[in-house]
This record gives structure tokens, sequence and C-alpha cells, in this order.
């Protein structure tokens, strides 16, 4: 199972710059999740800050025990290993060939054998799905090939976390379908924590278990699906359906006269710009490719969600207990269907029993939930 990364105060600024501040969330093991928000939030900022590229201001980012924004070079170099990044750009060697782009991190670390490393090679090709492509150069191969070949060259030491910047940049909708799944795929085969960075909306809609959003400097939320795909807060309901009205505007910030002359159009009957389908709510998450294994992630997190369940918006809550199996509702101790007068009932229940695997709990997890920072107003 992948490494659990627990987040907490971390903040980031270039001299006056301010990037972000009070990042606290935790990726839960082995679970996939998304982090949102506009260009130009500190995304990038935010993944080279978990792997130590950057060094940030305050707080502290710990993996197996070790805190990444305070240890040693040394143990930097250690943890590093746990992660495998996928850069916004593939970042491969141009003159290099597929084989050998991937080959390089098992060159460089370790002492592997050549016959050793060409077995691991062609593993991680073929599981990205880019088997026969060894030989070719990065500029003989389109954009998707050469994200899936960054992916592979990403997954060739084992990593625990994976870290993708944007990887869905300069694909076709076809092709970001592709990697989604293909993202899916690979957490069901090895398990391992996935932090996906992004702004596309049907990625982040059905691909992760957990979403973020960072926007105005700040982590406006962070928690599981359910949580954000139902939230009413302004900026995650405004991203998450690709509207033109509310608090994001081109140039990321709207000031208040902007939007209430906004809101003033819409109440007139002007059409906001968003194409017809209303995208709120609960759509259903991605499954691997039949054949593979079940995520192990999904059970996982059925638990701990449960477990937190009263804690979570009611909207959350319905979405929650509403996908769960008959046999789910029993481990839950939830009863049959007819036995439950609505989820309220059903959610109070949960709440109030022992949860199967007591665990020692998130407590980064809902934090930024259960007080969400109030977008335009506070700091400035
Ligand atoms: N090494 C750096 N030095 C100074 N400023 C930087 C550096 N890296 C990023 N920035 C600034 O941080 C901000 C956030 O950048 P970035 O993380 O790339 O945003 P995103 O990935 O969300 O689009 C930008 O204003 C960018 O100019
Ligand atoms: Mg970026």
């Amino acid at each position: 199972m992948g490494a659990e990364v627990v987040i907490e105060g971390l903040t980031k600024s270039f001299g006056k710059q301010a990037i972000w501040r009070d990042v606290t969330l935790t990726l839960p093991p082995g679970e996939v999740s998304v982090m949102l928000g506009p260009s130009g939030t500190g995304k990038s900022v935010f993944l080279k800050s978990m792997i130590g590229l950057l060094k940030p201001d305050r707080g502290s980012c710990v993996i197996n025990g070790v805190d990444i924004v305070t240890c040693s070079e040394a143990k930097l170099y250690e943890v590093r290993k746990l992660f495998g990044v996928l850069f916004q750009d593939g970042a491969l060697f141009g003159s290099m060939n597929l084989f050998d782009n991937v080959a390089f991190p098992l060159r460089e670390h370790t002492k592997k054998s050549e016959a050793e490393i060409k077995r691991i090679v062609l593993e991680k090709l073929e599981l990205t799905g880019l088997q026969g492509a060894e030989g070719k150069l990065p500029g003989e191969i389109s954009g998707g090939m050469r994200k899936r070949a960054g992916l592979a060259r990403a997954l060739v030491l084992d990593p625990e976390i994976i870290l993708c910047d944007e990887p869905d940049s300069g694909l076709d909708p076809v092709r970001t379908a592709y990697l989604s799944q293909l993202l899916i795929d690979l957490n069901a085969q090895i398990d391992a924590t996935i932090l996906i960075v992004t702004h596309n909306i049907n990625l982040a809609r059905t691909v992760p278990d957990n979403l973020g959003m960072l926007f105005r400097k700040e982590l406006v939320m962070f928690g599981p699906r359910e949580v954000l795909l139902t939230s009413e807060e302004p900026v995650v309901e405004q991203f998450l359906n690709g509207r033109r009205i509310g608090p994001i505007g081109m140039s990321e910030e709207k000031d208040a006269a902007q939007m209430a002359q906004e809101q003033a159009h819409l109440d007139a009957g002007h059409s906001d710009g968003t194409v017809g389908e209303d995208l709120r709510g609960i759509v259903p998450q991605l499954v691997p490719t039949p054949g593979l294994p079940e995520r192990q992630a999904v059970r996982r997190r059925k638990d701990r969600v449960m477990q937190i369940l009263h804690t979570l918006p009611q909207a959350a809550q319905q979405g929650i207990v509403e996908s769960l199996t008959d046999e789910d509702r029993a481990r839950y101790g939830l009863g049959g269907h007819g036995a439950r007068s609505g989820a309220q009932a059903a959610v109070t229940h949960a709440g109030g029993r022992p949860a199967p695997h007591p665990r020692a709990g998130y407590p980064g997890d809902m934090s930024s939930t259960q007080e969400i920072p109030r977008v335009g107003g506070g700091r400035p």
C-alpha cells in the first residue's frame, strides 16, 4: 500500500509574493486525490514542495515519519525515492529513445543489471500501453504517448506516491479519458498513493477518491469527492461546473462590483455561457478496466469515510449513504434498503456506532471542510 502524506500548515512564498498559506491536508494511503486550481495558483509549486525541490517557509509534510521540510539532505534523498513524478511537460530527454528515457532512473539510482533493467522498462512500458514504442524518440510520438512515457518513467522505481502535474494538459478529451482510465488502472495494480494536480473538470469529477481546491492563496477545501461534488461553496461550485459566473475570473479573481454586475445580468435572464448540461452532483467514479484487480483503496476509503460521515455536510452524507451496497450496509450496521427512513436516519445511526476498523484517524483530513475559510473575506 502507498504511503500516507500528512501536510500541516504548509506555507510558501517567493520573496514578497505569497503563493499559498496554511495548507493542511492528508493524502490517505493508496487513495487517488486531485488538487484543482486555476492557472497560477501554485499547484506546481505545491508538488515541488512535496518532494523538497522547493523549500516551504513554514509547516510540515510528513511521509513515513520524516518531515521533508526540516529533514537533512540525506533523509530527503531517501524519502524522494518513494516518489514517482510526472512533470507537466513529461520532461523526457529529446535525444533518448523511450527505452533509455524510462531506464534513466534505474541506471542513475540503482545497480541493477542491464537484463534486469530491460525487464523492468518493458514491464512499465506495457503497463502504460507503450509496448513496441521503446525505440521511438519523444519527438516522433504524440503528446498522449509522451505523457504515458513520462508516467512509465515515474513508475520504474516502484513508487509509493505518484505525483502528476496536469497529466491532461495538451491532450484532447479522448486522450484525457484514456489517461484518466490509465491512472485508475495503475492505482488498482500498484495501490500507490496518487496526487494529480489539474484544472480538468472531467478528470476531477470522475477519477479521484478525494478532491481539493487551491484558490486565492488558500486551500479552499480538501475532502472526499462527495463533499466537493455537492459543495455549494461558490468557488468550488463554479470551478467544478465550468461556469463563467462566480468568484473566478479571467485574471483569476474578480472584485465585488464585477460579481454584482454579472449576477444582475444572470438575474435578467442573460446566459452565463455554460453549455446547458447541469454537471452538479456526484457522478460515478471510474472503475478499473475489466480483468484488472479491484482497487484496494475502495474498501479502505469506505471504512474511513463512514467513520467521519457525521462530520460531513448533509448533501455529501446523503450521496455516500446512497452509494452503499447492501453488503456495505450490513458491514456498517445500516440495515437493509427498506429499513432506513431516509439518509438522515442512516447517517445518525452510523455516527453513533463504533467503526468497524477503529484507527488513528486523519487529523488533517477534514479540517478544511469543517471550517471552510471564507473565500473573498478574511486575509488580503
Ligand atoms: N522558482 C520560482 N521562483 C519564483 N516564483 C515562482 C517560482 N516557481 C513558481 N513561481 C510563481 O509561483 C506562482 C504559482 O506558479 P505555479 O505553481 O506554476 O502555478 P500553477 O501550477 O498552479 O499554474 C506563479 O506566480 C509563478 O510565477
Ligand atoms: Mg503548473
